[in-house]
């Protein structure tokens, strides 16, 4: 039943999760014309998106950089639901980026398989769970890929646009142009390996800073600074990962060392106990650094 679904078909996305990641991608598709459903199961989670989205379009408006007839109809291209079923049934691509547990995962995508029409691409955001790991469940392995997009994803140009062993060249395809389509800059990742490009490359940093503070040669804010002055980064590895979210950087280092068995990706204590004492980074107003 593997259909080859092309950019100019694509009229209504369908992103499933209305957390950090998955609200923007609903706008970042609404802004670029589509029709754009945000799937969850909880009213609150859907309720938290629409103040976010809306409050971010407001203030694009109030500083010059978006008019109010496009913010206007961007939102009027947003709908919310906790009904999948309802959600499903005319998306042509769909995004899911729900939490990061096979079991939820798995489960959505064979809800996903039943509900969405024959030609649509299934892809998921994840990024510690290759898409093979859930294309099975589908019955269309065929048109499943990840596509994972990165915080905070209306600003950030990179997808990374993943295939496994079974996923169709036109799914790819497609996949990459939907992501241009969205304003971004995608890059394909020819096979599934643990942390991709992106949180590899992040990892690789994050490691080396930790290293540097534990072992007392400088300091978090020093090290932050040096990142920043002497490399250009937007912000320091230690600033980025209170905004990625530490429980989030302490679940990514779980799940890639479970996969690689390496030492080197076995998640940080430091972080570890920094999660169990409940402090997050900027979204719960402590991390490495105090946000009050
Ligand atoms: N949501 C939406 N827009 C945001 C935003 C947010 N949370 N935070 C900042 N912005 C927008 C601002 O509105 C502003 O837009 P304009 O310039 O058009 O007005 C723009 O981003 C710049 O913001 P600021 O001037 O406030 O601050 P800045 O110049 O320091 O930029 C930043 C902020 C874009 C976050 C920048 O610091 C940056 O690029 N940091 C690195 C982010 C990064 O590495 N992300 C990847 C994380 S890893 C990941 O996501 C993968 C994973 O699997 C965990």
């Amino acid at each position: 039943m593997s259909t080859t679904l092309s950019i100019e078909n694509i009229s209504t996305i369908l992103v499933i999760g209305a957390g950090t990641m998955g609200r923007q991608i609903a706008m970042a598709a609404a802004l670029a014309g589509y029709t754009s459903i945000i799937q969850d199961i909880s009213e609150e989670g859907l309720a938290a998106a629409r103040t976010e989205l809306e409050g971010w379009a407001a203030s694009r408006v109030a500083k010059g950089k978006l008019d109010q007839a496009t913010a206007t109809t961007a939102l009027e291209a947003l709908t919310y639901s906790t009904d999948l079923e309802a959600a499903a049934a005319n998306a042509d691509f769909i995004i899911e980026a729900a939490t990061e547990r096979l079991d939820i995962k798995t489960q959505i995508f064979e809800r996903l398989g039943k509900l969405a029409p024959a030609h649509a691409i299934l892809a998921t955001n994840s990024s510690t769970l290759g898409s093979s790991k859930v294309a099975a469940a589908t019955g269309r392995a065929s048109q499943v890929c990840n596509m994972h997009f990165f915080n905070p994803a209306l600003v950030m140009k990179c997808v990374e646009v993943v295939r496994h062993e079974t996923t169709s060249d036109a799914t790819v395809e497609t996949a990459m142009e939907l992501a241009r389509a969205l304003g971004k800059e995608p890059v394909l990742i020819n096979r599934e390996i643990p942390g991709f490009i992106a949180n590899r490359l992040m990892g690789a940093i994050q490691r080396e800073a930790l290293f540097l503070a534990d072992a007392g040669i400088a300091s978090i804010e020093d090290i932050d600074t040096t990142a920043r002055t002497a490399l250009g980064h937007p912000m320091g590895p230690f600033a980025l990962m209170d905004m990625v979210g530490l429980d989030v950087i302490d679940f990514i280092a779980q799940a890639t060392h479970a996969e690689t068995g390496d030492p080197a990706d076995a998640p940080n204590p430091g972080i570890a106990a920094l999660v169990a004492e409940g402090k997050l980074g900027r979204k719960t107003g402590a991390g490495f650094y105090n946000y009050n």
